[in-house]
């Protein structure tokens, strides 16, 4: 079956395209919309054409699956002018989103309508590329420069009325889209067309407004929207057809570097992850309500991530002064968020009057799914989980958001294993995108599905991991600072570990990292591992924490931190405290310090990948950067390394 089937209403022809999921311009698209074209033209019984989406969307782009591939004409900056240039002209009805190269199609043609909850975008510079079809160039002539450089820079789509404010699209429209193009295109068709949008005039600017928006990317580092900025200059400078061929190189140029490639990889896996195939056609329970038990950083962080995503939420503290601690933690992560402009004031104070915060396990008698988040010992959240399994419903679903405990241990005994699951969410727990879901071996896959519908409610990135010390992040840092602590001893300063890791574009090194986290945590698990008798090497950060120095919160760590304050500085203290464990050696370049460290992180990803801990190369990567602040630019330790 084609991709484009042609209705007729009258002398207007609906073009009706269906590429599902959502419409992709892949090759077999830009011929069939070609075809059209020159068909219709030929048609004397045909006045206008209305192109309209089969589907949840308009057209959401290339199909970026073909940018590995050599380019095949048409290719779309002709197929978008052949459209332009149509004798028959041209409506596009823009429903769901039309982004990259689907807006692109939309502003070849000579009009636009969208429905009121539609969105548009240039969302390319998230995948490492530019617009590449006239999308910095005809964008400027439409809705201005200031939109034009905020569209195609941030990549962020704008809904509907700003779209028709900003001149991008003609009309809005609530209710019958195709309707409303068909009468739209029968009426503007009778009388004198407007100008192509390659026709218009387009402002300028001076150099002071290029170099301040300039300056301002700059600071993000990435390269992308840079370009982008460069691409929509040259549109307002040079003529039509040069910012075209501007673009176009810049666009291929990007689209075959290691970064797009990259980001491409991990834009596939986030999706892939979303809805893992093992779990195709297993139906999620609904969740209506949570218990989360435990309300200190975690718990709390866990029990704002639900309410914010509108799940009722009842936290169970030690005592009525701990509820009332996390019922002030969780309230403050709540006015936080509406300082960000996340939620309004009063959503806010809402959020925080419809939060139960008490001591009363009986409070659980109603969830669907309880947490447990308390302190990280074994005895107390065997205790737990045995007053959850007499308070809660004998269906309810038991998690339990332990780091590096085996659940199989803390549940043990609990009737009806088939509800427990691992929740292991990040610190903050209301930031951080990444959800590790351990299931047990009785775990039931509904159970299993629900935690993965839970994950996409509250925006997180879910990856299955099986049941290890440290699932799959924990014990890929395990080896990364391992590996860190090996340049130490090799002589490398722990400033030098660091700076080469920002440089690749972590955040933070593996060291400052540990300062802000504190040693302590690591330590104690470590320290808890030897007094079961099992055989765990002194690090050098045992070292350290033995003599008091667990971090920025001591005052010291791997650095000093003077006078209380957040500025590391190299430290003799630790300097002394390590002289016999560290040789003298040649200190390698960054890019080596790097790839030492990243190819650590991998060799730990394949061995967990060997034991079957994760299911994929590419969830591993996603692990990395979702949990740990791996640059998305690079796509993962798997992906940098090519081994995913
Ligand atoms: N190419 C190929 N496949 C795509 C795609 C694209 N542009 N956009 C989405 N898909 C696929 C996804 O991989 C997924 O496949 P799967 O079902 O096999 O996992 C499926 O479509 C559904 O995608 P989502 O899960 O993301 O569906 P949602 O309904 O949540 O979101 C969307 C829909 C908002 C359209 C979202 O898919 C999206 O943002 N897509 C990316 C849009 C994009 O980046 N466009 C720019 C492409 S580059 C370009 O156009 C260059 C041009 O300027 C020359
Ligand atoms: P925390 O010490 O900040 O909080 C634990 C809370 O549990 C305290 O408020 C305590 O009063 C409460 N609590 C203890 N026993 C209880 C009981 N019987 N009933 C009700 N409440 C009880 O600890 P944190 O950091 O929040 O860790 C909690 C769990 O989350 C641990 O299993 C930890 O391994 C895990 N985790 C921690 C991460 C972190 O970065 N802190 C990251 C991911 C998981």
């Amino acid at each position: 079956m084609s991709v484009l089937t042609i209705d007729r209403e009258g002398e207007i022809a609906v073009a009706i395209l269906d590429n599902p999921p959502v419409n992709a311009i892949s090759a077999e698209v830009r011929c069939a919309l070609w075809q059209a074209v020159e068909t219709l033209d030929a048609d004397p019984g045909i006045r206008a054409v209305v192109l309209v989406c089969a589907g949840r969307s308009f057209i959401a782009g290339a199909d970026v699956k073909e940018f590995g591939q050599p380019p095949v004409a048409p290719h779309l900056p002709d197929l978008v002018a052949r459209i332009e240039a149509a004798a028959k002209p041209w409506t596009a009805a823009i429903h769901g989103a039309a982004l990259g190269g689907g807006l692109e199609i939309a502003l070849g043609c000579r009009f636009r309508l969208i429905d009121a909850e539609a969105r548009v975008g240039f969302p390319e510079v998230g995948l490492g590329i530019i617009p590449g079809a006239s999308g910095t160039v005809r964008t400027p002539r439409l809705a201005g420069i200031e939109a034009a450089v905020e569209m195609v820079t941030s990549g962020k789509p704008v809904p509907a009325p700003e779209a028709l404010r900003l001149g991008l699209v003609d009309a809005m429209v609530t209710g019958d889209l195709r309707g409303a193009a068909v009468s739209y295109a029968a009426s503007m068709t009778c009388g004198p067309l407007p100008e192509p949008v390659s026709a218009r005039p387009v402002e300028t600017r001076p150099d002071s407004y290029w170099s301040e928006r300039r300056a301002q990317l700059e600071k993000a580092g990435e390269a992308a929207p840079l370009r982008a900025l460069e691409a929509v200059r040259r549109a307002t400078e040079v003529s039509f057809d040069e910012a075209m061929a501007f673009e176009r190189a810049t666009f291929l140029a990007l689209r075959d570097s290691p970064e797009a490639a990259a980001l491409r990889h991990v834009f596939f896996a986030e999706r892939a992850a979303l809805r893992p195939a093992a779990l195709k056609g297993v139906a999620p329970r609904g969740i209506a309500s949570v218990g989360v038990v435990g309300g200190g950083t975690m718990g709390a962080g866990i029990a704002a991530a639900l309410a914010m995503a509108g799940i009722p939420v009842t936290l169970i503290e030690r005592d009525a002064e701990a509820a009332a601690r996390a019922h002030a933690a969780v309230s403050r992560i709540f006015e936080g968020a509406a300082a960000r402009g996340k939620l309004t004031g009063a959503e806010a104070g809402a959020l925080s009057g419809r939060l139960v915060c008490t001591d009363d396990y009986a409070a659980l008698g109603h969830v669907d799914l309880a947490i447990e988040a308390v302190f990280e010992d074994l005895a107390v959240k065997r205790a737990v989980f045995d007053d959850l399994a007499r308070v809660c419903r004998p269906d309810a679903i038991l998690a339990t958001n332990t780091s590096y405990l085996d659940p199989r241990r803390l549940a043990e005994g609990v009737p009806a294993p088939e509800r427990l699951i691992g929740l292991h969410f990040f610190s903050p727990a209301h930031v951080m995108k990444l959800l590790e879901i351990v299931p047990l071996p009785g775990t039931a896959p509904e159970v299993l599905a629900t935690a993965f519908d839970l994950a996409r409610r509250l925006g997180k990135m879910p990856v299955r991991a099986g049941i290890c010390e440290g699932f799959i992040g924990n014990r890929i840092l395990k080896r990364y600072r391992a590996a860190a602590e090996d340049l130490l001893a090799e002589g490398v300063p722990v400033a030098a570990v660091d700076a080469a890791m920002r440089g690749f574009g972590f955040r933070m090194g593996p060291f400052e990292a540990q300062d802000l986290g504190g040693l302590d945590i690591a330590f104690l698990q470590r320290e808890a591992a030897r007094a079961e008798g099992r055989d765990v090497p002194e690090t050098l950060a045992d070292i350290l924490v033995r003599a008091g120095r667990k971090g920025q919160k001591t005052g010291g760590g791997w650095y000093d931190y003077p006078e209380g304050g957040r500025m590391p500085v190299a430290s003799d203290a630790v300097a002394r405290l390590l002289a016999d464990r560290i040789a003298g050696g040649e200190v390698p370049a960054p890019d080596a310090i790097a790839e030492r460290l990243v190819g650590a992180m991998a060799d730990e990803g394949a061995t967990i990948l060997a034991e079957g801990i994760a299911d994929s190369a590419a969830e591993i990567d996603l692990v990395e950067i979702h949990g740990y602040g791996f640059p998305r630019s690079k796509g993962g330790p798997m992906h940098w390394t090519g081994r995913g």
